[in-house]
């Protein structure tokens, strides 16, 4: 029997195997002259996946949660008003932080958990005060629930506020165009849609959000997050001259070359267009089983995961008997509602037949915990999807 389950959380996610391989390569000096020309050409790739031609990319050791926190510090002056465009657990803790480095924040909240604020409330808010920052939480990984971030940002832009997207569970799968969308700072983390081990963090700042931070008046108050100590090294490497602020992560920098590589390789409206496909045939097979999703409507969906309830009378221990049919899923996150749903993640290198084996599992996980269904329903509309 192969020992091998599929990972099909939302984040880490499947790796490819040329990526695992880069990984396992033995690391060579930050300095050698192989690394310098790889971590250059990530940083350009990296530009070209946001596509945002003209942004300074960052890549950091660290998870996408110092990629939140550079954005704070950097943008963030005691005193700013910031506004959070709030659909779950993530938008919460980018309040959190945001207050962290001083800023008042205000949150703006659908009146329900699957639900995203409407253009009009958010538009109101931004009205009422004068925020130097908006955040938008691309897809909050904790509902599922995608935001409208071509909207809310030109609202952002034409009101005055630096448009900062929490892309995290979304960029190089979402469709996300950061330069033409007036989006000021975009940032991910390795382990999703970007198809890379855990342990990066990846910011791109566009020119706006530079000038803010070249305009600050009070210091960065968080050493290891400070640009100042950062855009010398960035710049460094993409003039393939390198230079030292802490030790690149140099096996995760080349992996994350590869995948980059390979992302380019696909296309970003390819994949953007594999991405739609593939969720679709979950969501298929997900309402021919019958069972409920926590986004409200198809128009609030991520592409990148799925968050259906557990129907009645099935609660978590299904999760252990997909597991036992070779598919790992993760549970619910979002506090209000965690025991009531769970979360299907398809980003990244997933497959056609990654969906079938993970719907087939999830009816086998369904069929042990008690749900009555004809086998083969949700398969069937997966396959109807995938095969149109
Ligand atoms: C939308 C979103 N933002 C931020 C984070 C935090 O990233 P990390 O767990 O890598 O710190 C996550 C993690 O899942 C996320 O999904």
């Amino acid at each position: 029997m192969k020992d091998k389950t599929l990972l099909m959380i939302p984040g880490p996610i499947e790796f490819t195997p040329e990526v695992l391989r880069a990984m396992g390569t033995s690391t060579v000096s930050h300095v050698s002259p192989g690394f310098i020309e790889c971590f250059g050409q990530a940083l350009e790739r990296l530009r070209q996946v946001f596509l945002c031609p003209g942004g300074q990319p960052f890549v950091i050791a660290g998870s996408g949660t110092l990629a939140m926190d550079i954005a704070a510090a950097n943008l963030v002056e005691p005193g700013d008003e910031a506004l959070v465009v709030n659909t779950g657990y993530f938008g919460d803790r980018f309040g959190t932080i945001l207050e962290r480095y001083g800023a008042t924040v205000t949150h703006v909240r659908a009146p329900v958990i699957g639900d995203a604020p409407t253009l009009e409330d958010v538009e109101a808010a931004l009205k009422e005060h004068r925020y130097k920052l908006m955040t938008i939480t691309h897809v909050d990984t904790s509902t599922a629930v995608c935001t409208d971030v071509k909207g809310l940002a030109a609202l952002g832009a034409g009101l005055g506020a630096l448009v900062v997207v929490d892309g995290v569970c979304a960029v190089a799968g979402e469709e996300m165009r950061q330069e033409e969308w007036s989006i000021d700072l975009a940032l991910t983390a390795s382990q999703k849609a970007i198809g890379v081990p855990p342990g990066l963090a990846l910011v791109v700042a566009g020119s706006r959000a530079m000038e803010a931070f070249r305009n600050r008046k009070a210091p960065v108050s968080n050493y290891y997050a400070d640009w100042n100590e950062w855009l010398p090294i960035m710049e460094g490497y993409e003039a393939r001259q390198p230079r030292y602020f802490g030790t690149p992560p140099v096996n995760l920098i080349r992996a994350l070359n590869v995948s980059l590589d390979q992302i380019l390789e696909e296309g970003m409206e390819a994949r953007f267009a594999r991405h739609r496909r593939l969720s679709e045939a979950v969501k298929a097979a997900i309402a021919a089983l019958g069972l409920r999703q926590v986004p409200v409507s198809p128009d609030k969906t991520a592409t990148t995961l799925t968050a259906p309830y557990y129907p009645p009378g099935v609660d978590r221990k299904m999760l252990g008997y997909v597991k036992e049919a070779g598919v790992v899923l993760a549970g619910g996150l979002h506090p209000d509602i965690k025991t009531q749903y769970f979360r299907i993640g398809h980003m990244g290198a997933a497959s056609a037949s990654d969906i079938l084996a993970t719907v087939g599992a999830i009816e086998k996980g369904l069929s042990q915990a008690g749900y009555h269904f004809k086998p083969g329903t949700g398969l069937a509309a997966a396959q109807a999807v995938l095969m149109a």
